[in-house]
């Protein structure tokens, strides 16, 4: 029933396979007003999104789609709003969407007329499936769509008041021969005649993620070896999650070649989502590349994402989840207890305790309430931790083993979670004689 809908580049040549790690921070782009907004049960309101786009600017990000304008009423408003109340930061350029049709592309550039900088991103679907089934036409036709489209974009930013460079995205990539998608986006780098000084954006959209992670970076390896104009065009990568690997194909796609990155927080966005750009970045914080976003208060971006999109973050989520620096069990509180100590012993700069990926605290937890929790599978280290963090209660060691068995035995009874206080009123049951 199933076949592969992916296509091997002509040329695979796996340099990207040599390297093993991100040396610098890709430029980043959140298309969470655009992409994630799209996906949501209820959009978000105009006050909505103006409180997201803040907390985006404030988290540091340079570039942020903001919406298709031609498409909703709110997006368009959004936009001029933006505009008109001046609140775009000079260091920060806003993006729009739009189809490769003349009525759209004149919509969106009465949205965006009088912007400081803004990114008009072009794209049109150019899968083997879409140009079939939906457009019903030939590869010249869909090519000469994208090209009609650069031309009028082209134009229309001759015309229009403010300041405009172009993107470009040959959507459906993973069903479009790679050697086809390069020969679109080539035709139309070559209407923009990118510089230096006006480079141009060619975004490489994993639509649906239907090829694993290592074709997706062969593939970007080519188009990044193929592209006309190469100095002068920024290569970006859109990858979404449907086989739950927006990350890796983030990351291998930076490995061969790709300079931007198109993601969502918490990866929000159609379907599975976008990639969740706080997971690459963060996974380069954690091997000491500064990934230039700001995540060091993570429970208020989950707070405000989650009031404004009402959607919920995984207690699982990397980085930000409720529980990812949570231990229960015995030999993992034991291990971070060990390393804990060592690292305050040794006055270690860096971060090595076991099970704890980066320090907690860095995004804004606490070791107190986050790290060591009790539990009927907990240890004796851990309990003896948590009286000793929170009560000042050194547990002699011949006697953790059994204040450990009572602690666990109270939450084997009740099949609870123990806070500290109620661990600490077991002990003081047990063991403190007034
Ligand atoms: O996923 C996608 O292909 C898109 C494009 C419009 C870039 O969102
Ligand atoms: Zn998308």
């Amino acid at each position: 029933k199933y076949e592969r809908q992916y296509f091997m580049p002509p040329v695979c040549e796996y340099d990207w396979a040599k390297k093993d790690h991100i040396e610098k921070a890709p430029i980043w782009c959140s298309v969470d007003l655009r992409d994630g907004n799209q996906a949501l049960i209820e959009p978000m309101s105009l006050d909505e999104k103006l409180e997201f786009f803040q907390m985006l600017v404030d988290i540091g990000f340079k570039e942020i789609e903001v919406g298709f304008p031609a498409a909703s009423e709110t997006e368009f408003i959004f936009m001029r709003t933006l505009i008109e109340r001046d609140m775009i930061p000079d260091d920060v350029t806003v993006q729009v969407l739009t189809q490769a049709r003349e009525h759209i592309i004149k919509k969106t550039f009465e949205a965006v007329k009088g912007a400081p900088h803004a990114v008009i991103h072009l794209y049109n679907s150019t899968s083997v499936a879409q140009r079939e089934q939906v457009f019903k036409k030939s590869k010249e036709q869909i090519k000469q769509l994208a090209v009609d489209g650069a031309e009028l974009l082209k134009k229309l930013a001759d015309e229009t008041e403010g300041d405009f460079s172009f993107e470009y995205s040959p959507e459906s990539f993973h069903g479009t021969e790679v050697d086809y998608a390069v020969e679109v986006c080539n035709a139309v780098l070559d209407v923009w005649q990118p510089s230096a000084q006006n480079k141009a954006i060619i975004n490489i959209p994993a639509t649906v993620e239907t090829a694993m992670p290592h074709v997706f970076a062969t593939q970007i390896e080519y188009v990044s070896k193929n592209l006309k104009y190469r100095d002068n065009v920024v290569l970006s990568l859109h990858p979404h999650n449907d086989r739950g690997c927006g990350v890796s194909d983030a990351e291998l796609g930076l490995l061969a070649g790709a300079d931007r990155i198109e993601g969502t927080l918490f990866g929000n966005g159609e379907r599975t989502g976008n990639v969740d750009i706080i997971t690459v970045a963060m996974n380069m914080y954690s091997y000491g590349i500064d990934p230039q976003l700001d995540f060091s208060n993570m429970p208020h971006i989950r707070e405000v994402y989650e009031r404004l999109t009402r959607m919920q973050v995984n207690d699982r989520q990397p980085y930000a989840g409720n529980l990812v620096f949570s231990a229960f069990s015995g030999s993992h509180q034991d291990a971070i207890a060990k390393g804990m100590a060592w690292r305050e012993e040794k006055k270690l700069n860096t971060w090595t305790v076991p099970y704890l990926p980066i320090d907690p605290v860095d995004v804004g937890r606490t070791y107190d309430s986050d790290v060591i929790r009790i539990n009927s599978q907990s240890g004796k280290g851990g309990i003896s931790y948590i009286l000793k963090q929170n009560f000042s209660i050194s547990v002699p060691e011949k006697m953790r083993e059994e204040v450990g068995y009572a602690v666990k035995q109270v939450s084997d009874e009740e099949h609870k979670e123990l806070s500290p206080q109620w661990v600490y009123e077991i002990f003081e049951d047990n063991y403190i004689h007034y």
